[in-house]
Parts: C-alpha cells; sequence; structure tokens
C-alpha cells in the first residue's frame, strides 16, 4: 500500500480529534512526509519538476482535504454526543449578584424631593462652577461685602474676556436662576453639591445644600414659618418636631431668621423631637428685595421666603451618624452600615438597612 492510501486510511479512521491531529503531523508536519516530499522539489532540475511537481501537490491537497473533511464529522458527532447527553438544570439558583445600596445623601435628597413635590415644589438646577454675579452679588453681596469673607471661596483661574468664576459657595445662586428662567409665581427647592475651603469632623470642602425659594403675592412669615414647621415634621416623621425663629442676619433676606428644631435624649442619643435643647438647623428670611430687582422682578408687585440648609446635616441629624467626613471617604463597609437599598421603594419610611 502506497504512504499515501496508509495515510488516507488512518484519517479516515482516526477515532477523535487528538488522533486526528497526529497523522496531521506525521504527514504535514515539520518532518512530516508529504512535508520532505515538497522539499525535493527544490533540488530537482526544471523538467524533473514539471514532472512530478503536480503529483507531489496532489499528494498534498489529497491528504489536507481528507483531514478537513474527517475534522468536520468528528466535530458534528461531538456536538451530537453533547446534545444528547448534555442538560441545563433551570431548575439550578442563580447566582447573586451584589447589590449597591444607595449612599445616604441621596436618600435624603430623594426625601426632600418627595415631601416639597407634596407641597407644589418643583426642583431646580445649576452650575457647580457658577459666576460671581449669580454666587454673590446678585444675592445682595457686592464686591467688598464682608460675608462674602465668610464663604472661604474657591476661586477659579479666570479665563481672558469670561467673567470670574467660583466653584458655587451655596445653592442660593440657584435662585436667581430660577426666578430668571421661570418668573413669577414660583415654587423650588434646589438641592446639590456646594463647595468651601475647610475641613474638620463637622466641615469637608465639599457638602450638600438644599436651598428653598417661594415667591408670589403677598407671601409673608407666617407662610415660611408653616412651610418650614411641615418640611420638619415630614422630614423626621415625628409630630412633636418643635421649631424656634431667631433674628439673624443674611444680606440676600429681609427679615431673616435662623431656625432651630428642638431635641430630646432618647436612649442616649440625642435625638429630633421634643423640647430638652434647640439645635440650629436652617437659615431663612423674606427675599430681599434687592435681590428680587437683580433677578428681574419688581419687588412692589411680588414677595417671597428662601431658606438654606445642610443635607449631610439633615442626614446626619436623622439617621443617627456622627462624623460628616466618612461620607465622602468612600469606605463600603460605612454604605453597607449606613446605605440605603436600591431595591426598596423609596419612601420615607425605608430607613437604615430597609
Ligand atoms: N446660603 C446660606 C449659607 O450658605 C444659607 C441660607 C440662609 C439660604 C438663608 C437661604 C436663606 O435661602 O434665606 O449659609
Amino acid at each position: 500500500m502506497s504512504d499515501l492510501q496508509q495515510t488516507l486510511d488512518r484519517i479516515a479512521g482516526a477515532p477523535d480529534l487528538h488522533s486526528l491531529d497526529a497523522v496531521r503531523v506525521e504527514a504535514l508536519g515539520k518532518s512530516g512526509w508529504v512535508t520532505a516530499l515538497l522539499k525535493t522539489l527544490g533540488g530537482m532540475t526544471p523538467d524533473e519538476r514539471q514532472q512530478r511537481g503536480p503529483e507531489i501537490q496532489g499528494i498534498r491537497n489529497a491528504v489536507s482535504d481528507a483531514i478537513a473533511a474527517r475534522k468536520e464529522q468528528l466535530e458534528a458527532q461531538e456536538l451530537d454526543r453533547r446534545l444528547a447527553t448534555e442538560r441545563l438544570d433551570l431548575s439550578l439558583p442563580a447566582p447573586t449578584r451584589p447589590a449597591g445600596t444607595i449612599h445616604p445623601v441621596s436618600q435624603v435628597m430623594d426625601e426632600l424631593a418627595e415631601i416639597f413635590a407634596d407641597l407644589g415644589f418643583a426642583v431646580a438646577e445649576g452650575p457647580e462652577i457658577e459666576d460671581d454675579w449669580h454666587n454673590f452679588t446678585a444675592l445682595n453681596m457686592p464686591e467688598s461685602h464682608p460675608a462674602r469673607a465668610m464663604h472661604d471661596t474657591f476661586y477659579c483661574e479666570p479665563l481672558d474676556g469670561e467673567p470670574a468664576r467660583v466653584l458655587r459657595t451655596h445653592t442660593s445662586p440657584v435662585q436667581i436662576r430660577a426666578m430668571m428662567k421661570h418668573g413669577a409665581p414660583l415654587r423650588v427647592i434646589a438641592p446639590g453639591r456646594v463647595y468651601r475651603s475647610d475641613s474638620d469632623a463637622t466641615h469637608t470642602p465639599m457638602f450638600h445644600q438644599v436651598e428653598g425659594l417661594v415667591i408670589d403675592k403677598a407671601i409673608h412669615m407666617g407662610h415660611l414659618k408653616w412651610t418650614l414647621e411641615t418640611f420638619l415634621k415630614a422630614f423626621f416623621e415625628r409630630d412633636d418636631v418643635a421649631i424656634r425663629m431667631r433674628p439673624s442676619y443674611f444680606p440676600f433676606t429681609e427679615p431673616s431668621a435662623e431656625v432651630d428644631v428642638g431635641w430630646s435624649m432618647e436612649k442616649g442619643r440625642r435625638v429630633v423631637g421634643g423640647q430638652e435643647g434647640w439645635m440650629e438647623v436652617l437659615g431663612s428670611g423674606m427675599v430681599h428685595p434687592s435681590v428680587l430687582a437683580a433677578a428681574g422682578l419688581d419687588p412692589d408687585e411680588w414677595q417671597g421666603f428662601a431658606f438654606g440648609t445642610g443635607i449631610d446635616r439633615l442626614a446626619m441629624l436623622k439617621y443617627g451618624m456622627n462624623d460628616l467626613r466618612q461620607f465622602f471617604d468612600g469606605d463600603i463597609r460605612w454604605l453597607k452600615h449606613y446605605g440605603f437599598s436600591a431595591l426598596a421603594v423609596p419612601t420615607l419610611s425605608a430607613g437604615v438597612g430597609a
């Protein structure tokens, strides 16, 4: 039997891909016999090559065609075997995917939006890189105003011909933007990030505030007080939340009031509710006529009230956390403990670990 016939027989009889490959190496591999035949072509005279060439190429093609055909057969057999024997057990439990949690700041922002939506407020937004005019001047803090110094501002490198920009030091500039965009009457809250050059256990260079603004006709401080009381009761989920307003000063409100909330000790912890003591939670007041005018509203026609507070602080008070810096450390263990389920319906009562 010729070498070729023997090789073709072994290919046809190869029981699996592994033995088929062994035959391939013996024939077509580096030191295979077909390879050796092909090499002899190099030493032949042109006449010999013309004579023997087609025959040798024919052997090579016959072998590689036979291997390809047998390979296809064996693969089809293997697939049939797997289809016949392998089963997917759909009743096996699926591996669980790790679920993320909602950061307390996001949770509180959702709660604020929910509470104020019930009171007819929309959510307004503004840029975090804010121009000096919206952040200060329009809010009645002209360039020389001492209140600017209280804000520990991060200034941005000015670009040629552009207005001076700062990282907004509060959410109050959104008041101006909302009034200029929507006019009056208006009811908005503006939650978001703010920046000040400050860092200790109760201050971080970036933190969160929420601003509230109501513009309408015949608005007075009674409306402000009712709104804040209603908001704080809903937010802390207690009817015994008491508030106290103290005269204060903000350049953008007149009169201005700081708002304290009553606290009491429960199980060794200070909680909001009752009146054992007071702590400050909000700044507020009636919108200053100059602010209304700067935003294009006629102060003789429209009045309004505004308030602002720290979202991180509200979260700390409600959910009993004591170090503000941990909010922004990105420690997954902290988030696992204080985070909120991403799957629970976001209601006010979805408390810690819900
Ligand atoms: N913008 C003030 C701050 O960052 C907070 C504030 C006080 C906002 C009184 C107000 C307000 O809207 O009426 O300290």
